[in-house]
């Protein structure tokens, strides 16, 4: 017993600190002193008359002469520097809890961060691509500043036509800088009609999102800059039919599971026989309303059999192929969706109709 006794005193005797040791653990100390009682027992432990630091002092004078006066300096220098901190750490007591400390309530609710989103228009254009990805379609882009050449020409309208002037055109000037030249912002998405169907064989079933531009006044229901979906199915085969069925299918997906449509004769140079589709009213279920303009019905997109001069244009043989295509404007149909009533909102950037999405 008396052995093991001696031995643990051993062990915790060790070498006396420094006083750059003692400076830190004494310093440390008094951080978490925070009441009078603890401060009491602080200063015993490191001011008091057994403290290292007293123990220090006390040494000096049997320290070898060349030492003696760098450690006097600094253990009296600790002391004042102590007696220091422990004084102005007993007016902090005193003085209770800091005005920050006060204004600090903790159980004050968090600051929401303000969350990003993704806008209207590509919410839609997902919704839209979803609704045919689920029908096999598969998705591509193409450029925005487009050649005349996939614009028009391609599509069955010739320079002369007076179907161009369907589409208001924003040229790109010429080279050197006297007229304008054979490029132009696209009017629509239908040139990537052509591109895919000059890149690919057929069987094609492809929905094309982009921004088009046309060159007109903005109003309520234009913009210059509108986005577009495109759809293109080509293969041996396909018939009015399928494509009837397949945009029945799209806006019942979009505009809900009791949709009817309506086909009716419309113009497209490109396509052959050309339709408008409509839907009956969401809104009044047909019976007519402020929403369908008293007629039941609202138009979401041309569409049509790919004219066989456009198959002949990319090299496709039109007697053995055939094919559909429709398009579409996006912010028509999230106009019609979110009850929007301005077109131009959408690329206002104004956080107060974008956060509602
Ligand atoms: N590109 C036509 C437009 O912008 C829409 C359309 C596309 C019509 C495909 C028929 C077939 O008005």
């Amino acid at each position: 017993m008396a052995s093991g006794t001696e031995s643990s005193e051993a062990a915790t005797a060790g070498p006396p600190p420094s006083v750059e040791e003692i400076r830190t653990t004494a310093l440390a100390a008094l951080v978490d002193a925070d009441s009078e009682v603890v401060l009491d027992q602080w200063r015993v432990a490191y001011l008091g008359r057994k403290s290292d630091l007293t123990n220090v002092l006390r040494s000096i004078s049997s320290l070898p002469a060349e030492d003696r006066k760098t450690v006097g300096a600094s253990a009296n220098q600790l002391r004042g520097a102590l007696e220091e901190a422990l004084a102005e750490k007993a007016q902090e007591l005193k003085a209770g809890p800091s005005e920050i400390a006060d204004a600090l309530d903790v159980t004050l609710p968090g600051r929401r961060r303000r969350s990003g989103g993704l806008h209207p228009t590509t919410q839609t254009i997902r919704e839209i691509t979803d609704a045919f990805g689920a029908m096999g379609f598969q998705i591509a882009e193409g450029p925005e500043i487009e050649w005349e050449r996939y614009n028009f020409d391609a599509l069955n309208i010739p320079a002369d036509h007076p179907a161009r002037d369907q589409w208001d055109t924003f040229w790109l000037d010429s080279p050197d800088g006297k007229g304008r030249s054979d490029m132009l912002l696209r009017t629509h998405t239908s040139p990537m009609q052509a591109r895919l169907m000059e890149q690919t064989d057929p069987p094609i079933r492809v929905v094309i999102p982009g921004r088009c531009f046309r060159y007109e006044a903005t109003d309520a229901t234009h913009e210059w800059h509108f986005f577009q979906v495109e759809g293109l199915a080509v293969d041996r085969g396909i018939t009015f039919a399928d494509m009837k069925g397949t945009l029945f299918e799209f806006a019942r997906r979009i505009f809900g599971p009791e949709r009817k449509v309506r086909f009716r004769v419309d113009f497209f140079p490109f396509v052959e026989p050309g339709a408008e589709m409509a839907i009956d009213c969401f809104k009044c279920n047909g019976q007519g309303c402020s929403m369908c303009k008293g007629t039941g019905w609202i138009e979401i997109m041309g569409a049509g059999m790919v004219h066989p001069a456009v198959l002949r244009n990319v090299g496709y043989d039109p007697e053995v192929y055939t094919g559909f295509a429709f398009g579409m404007g996006v912010e028509r149909i999230a106009m019609l969706r979110h009850g929007i009533d301005d077109v131009r909102q959408f690329a206002s950037g104004d956080l107060r109709f974008l956060s509602q999405f």
